[in-house]
């Protein structure tokens, strides 16, 4: 089943409203940076190469618009009614802009800010707003139908680019795997985390596509639930056969002797190796250690961050207290109790048995292998 994650329809964005997932399968629809930020923000769309190819678009879609002079369009509806809708940042400048040299500059620019507020970990948002600024500079000197569209044609190429690199990362990867390996995944590095395929569950695909017989289980994912929710309704539709867990029970698991491998995905790589993920993975790491089970991570060189020296300058997101407090509408949490929601955590090098690229498998990455990398 091929899940489109994003797509690029009647000159719109639309992505999967991840947040209503299993349950309602359903797309919405962007037309600016603001919304696309905001799309990302209130976790429409997420997961590290999703959240970035959903920021290229954002810059183009930003580009038409304002080429167009379009007036601010809605943005992506709260889950719950009154709950606000907050980007962090006015968005006045936006206002009946439209082409004009430098009010399409600072339109632009506004675009970018607003794009780069949306999420602090995943450093994949940030690669590809790089990315789409360099692009946007080489042709800053063109008509703005031509800007708008060479943009466009940046956002189409990361997306297919995503998709052909979690395909290799796959392949490298279905090979670490024995047939008949019983592997657990922590959090959703699926279809729905990229453009498609997926990086850890991309490793799972291609093993299963390479006649393997593999078995996944699937941590819960508390708080926001994407393994129970995410992971667990891909490897569904894929007929690949998956059981959920609580994330308290991998310890219990790896001790009965039924894990045999352990695959997540990562938000960000520090330039000597430390691996910035899902909260709950560096627990997972710790355990597969004592249990002697190998731990790898599926990790796009767009998730390295060399600019980063160690895992602890990595920005951690805190996501509201709402998430832990219950699910949705329902909360269980004591009243007035004080709630910390730390939305990821750092899995030291030593711990991570081998990153898996799209240029190979580096079996215990440290800073030497990490550059060499990028030779
Ligand atoms: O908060 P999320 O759902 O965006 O977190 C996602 C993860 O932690 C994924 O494991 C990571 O982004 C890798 S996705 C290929």
């Amino acid at each position: 089943m091929k899940i489109e994650t994003l797509r690029w329809a009647h000159n719109k964005l639309e992505m999967i409203d991840q947040r209503i997932l299993p349950a309602t399968f359903e797309y919405l629809s962007y037309d600016s940076a603001a919304s696309v930020a905001e799309g990302i923000r209130s976790m429409v769309v997420r997961g590290a190469p999703a959240i970035g190819v959903a920021a290229a678009y954002g810059v183009a879609l930003e580009a038409l618009r304002l080429f167009a002079s379009k007036p601010i369009p809605p943005l992506t509806p709260p889950l719950k009614e009154g709950e606000p809708i907050a980007i962090g940042i006015s968005l006045a400048p936006f206002q009946g802009e439209g082409w004009g040299g430098d009010g399409f500059k600072t339109g632009m620019e506004t675009g970018f800010t607003v794009l780069s507020q949306s999420r602090p970990t995943a450093v994949n948002l940030f690669w590809a707003l790089q990315r789409m600024r360099k692009v946007w500079e080489s042709v800053a000197n063109q008509t703005p139908q031509q800007i708008a569209t060479r943009l466009l044609d940046e956002a189409h190429e990361i997306l297919a680019e995503d998709i052909r690199i979690n395909r290799t990362m796959g392949a490298f990867g279905a090979e670490l795997l024995a047939d008949g390996a019983r592997v657990l995944t922590h959090c959703n590095a699926g279809a729905l985390a990229t453009a498609g395929w997926g990086t850890a569950l991309g490793v799972f695909r291609s093993a299963v596509e390479a006649g393997k017989k593999i078995s996944v289980i699937a941590d819960e994912t508390r708080p926001f639930l994407q393994g129970a929710r995410l992971t667990a309704w891909e490897m569904v539709q894929e007929k690949i056969p998956v059981t959920l867990i609580t994330d308290n029970m991998s310890g219990y698991m790896m001790a009965q002797g039924e894990v045999d491998a352990v695959v997540v995905g990562t938000d960000r790589v520090a330039a000597n190796g430390d691996v910035a993920n899902k909260i709950g993975t560096y627990m997972v790491a710790v355990l597969a250690r004592r249990h002697n089970i190998p731990f790898y991570v599926a990790c796009p060189l767009s998730t390295i961050d060399m600019n980063i020296a160690t895992g602890t300058d990595i920005p951690i997101e805190e996501r509201s207290a709402d998430e832990v407090k219950g699910f949705r509408d329902t909360h269980w949490a004591a009243e007035g109790v004080k709630i910390r929601n730390p939305s990821f955590d750092v899995t030291p090098a030593e711990l991570v048995t081998g990153l898996i690229t799209e240029k190979g498998i580096i079996l215990q990455p440290d800073a030497k292998k990490l550059r060499k990398l990028f030779d």
